[in-house]
């Protein structure tokens, strides 16, 4: 077996380099793909039938080719679906990436926390239930940004993307009263693409929580202590499910530095 273990980094899109970047940081040995499914994206568009039956077999087709050792669903939007029908499937370990409405819940002063993903993750069944079990007293509040997706990937490319735009799919989170929101859930990971953006366009200032530094420990945790290596593990490799070229590394580099994916 080789020193450096695969991990298959799976999304709709781009947003699961938002994933992808703490993984390489938490396990600069791994041998990282990162697969976007830009073919089908975005995944907050379709029925919950079509992306199981979307993501499923392909991802079933993804271990066959790539033989990972562990498999990181970096999409919520999958993720607050799939995770069954895939352990069900497949021998290979798993990590998904749900909603950290605990953490969030936990932290929150004021009791009032949204969760902004997309339109399906707010609607799935699993997510109410996370709220039901882990709200901990706090006031949650789902919104649905069905465009905030691909204003993030715009944005990433370099495209001209208009603050108002922007400040319209997060306007829900915010409530004011007697109380105000203190606490966002990234509950998509195309969403800390923006996080300048977000922080700017915030009408106050807030605590966003991104999972993905918790979703990487996890992953390290699942793989166990790193082999002792002579050699540097390859660049994390990068694939479009469409066939188009990777992304450049003007796209790439703030991301991951020196090691942008190949
Ligand atoms: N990145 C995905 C997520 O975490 C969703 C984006 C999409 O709609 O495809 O939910």
């Amino acid at each position: 077996m080789s020193d450096h273990p695969a991990i298959l980094v799976f999304d709709s899109g781009l947003g699961g380099l938002t994933v992808l970047r703490e993984i390489v940081k938490a396990r600069p040995d791994a041998a990282c793909a990162y697969v976007a499914d830009d073919a089908f994206f975005p995944y907050g568009h379709h029925t919950e039938d079509e992306i199981i039956g979307r993501v499923v077999p392909l991802i079933g087709e993804l271990i066959a080719l790539q033989t990972p050792r562990l498999v990181v669903i970096a999409c919520n939007t999958a993720s607050t679906l799939v995770m069954t029908h895939l352990r069900a499937s497949y021998t290979v370990p798993f990590v998904g990436t749900v909603p950290a409405i605990k953490p969030a819940c936990a932290s929150s002063k004021t009791k009032r926390v949204s969760v902004l993903g997309t339109k399906g993750t707010v609607k799935r069944e699993y997510t109410q239930r996370l709220i039901q079990d882990f709200s901990q007293g706090c006031e949650v509040t789902l919104v649905g940004a069905p465009n905030l997706p691909s204003l993030a990937e715009a944005a990433l490319r370099g495209e001209d993307v208009g603050d108002d735009a922007i400040a319209a799919e997060i306007a829900p989170c915010f409530l004011d009263g007697a109380t105000r929101t203190d606490t966002v859930v990234h509950a998509c990971t195309h969403f800390p693409l923006l996080q300048d953006r977000l922080t700017a366009l915030a009408p106050w200032p807030v605590n966003w929580i991104d999972p993905a530094p918790a979703i990487a420990r996890r992953t390290a945790e699942l793989l166990g202590p790193p082999a002792p290596s002579g050699t540097a593990a390859p660049r994390p490799s990068f694939r479009f499910t469409s066939g188009r070229p990777a992304l450049g590394n003007g796209v790439l580099a703030p991301f991951f530095g020196a090691q942008v994916p190949a």
